[in-house]
């Protein structure tokens, strides 16, 4: 498939998909929104791909943000149409049935830092920038900032960034845990592309419902999500998967996983 905004690559077990406007800060406009749909689903529908990298082009923006002469454009109707294009495909992110890495690069703001927050974990290179300066812009975060953040780093944190505006480089992102680690840029791909391949040596179809699980901790309370827990635990006990991965232990053995 031919990208105009995006590149989509694969490594390995790993589908990397880049945002590639380095010009414009790989800002998302509504052609990369729709891109990054398109660029999903091939790496959803590909057996080989154990898991999604997304990063942006260049060595000084990871997405700074949702285009601006975009938003500058919007009126009352067509910004809800706006907010809730870009919500879809987050929310597609965070449901997606494969692991999502964003591999931070840079500047990431807005939209950028909301991409990065619907990715399922998120490594970061010394010089990432995160922060949501849309009060800036005199508008509030439209692409699922206001929820994902405070979720991930309680209400104090959470409004102290999204009311300032002010950006945290990525120690201080790692202190809050809003990142898992944070290496040199050089790194930041083969660190992605190790945690890849350290996921495809697992039970693809249990990775998948250990998303399912998680993805309800934070939708559900506690004793919905365990009831969905149980049963979900009790669906890889019908699968191929359990009695191989059991089975190799006990054999001694590398499983050999059938994804079902
Ligand atoms: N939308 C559209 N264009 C953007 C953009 C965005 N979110 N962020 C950067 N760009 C463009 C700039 O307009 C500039 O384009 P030009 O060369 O055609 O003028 C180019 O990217 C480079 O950006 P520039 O501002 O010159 O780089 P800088 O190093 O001086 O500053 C930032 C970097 C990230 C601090 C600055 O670009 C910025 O504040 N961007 C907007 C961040 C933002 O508010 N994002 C939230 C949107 S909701």
């Amino acid at each position: 498939m031919d990208f105009q905004t995006i590149k989509y690559g694969k490594e390995n077990h790993a589908a990397i998909i880049t945002i590639n406007r380095p010009d414009k800060l790989n800002a998302l406009n509504a052609t990369v929104i729709k891109e990054l749909g398109s660029a999903l689903n091939l790496a959803e529908t590909d057996k080989d791909v154990a898991a999604v990298i997304i990063t942006g082009a260049g060595e000084k923006a990871f997405v700074a943000g949702a285009d601006i002469s975009e938003l500058n454009k919007l009126d009352v109707i067509t910004a809800k149409d706006f907010a809730e294009r870009g919500q879809m495909l987050f929310n597609n992110i965070e449901k997606f049935k494969k692991p999502v890495i964003a591999a931070v690069n840079g500047y990431a703001l807005g939209g950028g830092s909301e991409l990065a927050w619907a990715c399922h974990i998120r490594i970061a290179s010394t010089n990432a920038k995160f922060g949501q300066p849309e009060v800036n812009l005199g508008i509030i975060p439209g692409y699922g900032g206001t929820q994902r953040l405070v979720r991930l780093v309680g209400r104090g944190i959470a409004t102290e960034l999204i009311i300032t505006g002010n950006q945290i480089d990525a120690e201080t992102a790692l202190r809050f845990r809003l990142v898992n680690k944070v290496v040199e840029q050089a790194q930041l791909l083969s660190t992605a592309l190790q945690l890849v391949e350290s996921i495809a040596e697992r039970g693809p179809f249990a990775i998948r419902l250990a998303l399912q699980a998680i993805d309800a901790a934070v939708q559900l309370p506690q004793d919905e999500g365990m009831k969905l827990e149980a049963q979900l635990f009790a669906l890889c006990c019908g699968t191929a998967d359990q009695k191989e991965g059991t089975s190799a232990f006990l054999e001694k053995r590398k499983p050999v996983w059938k994804g079902a």
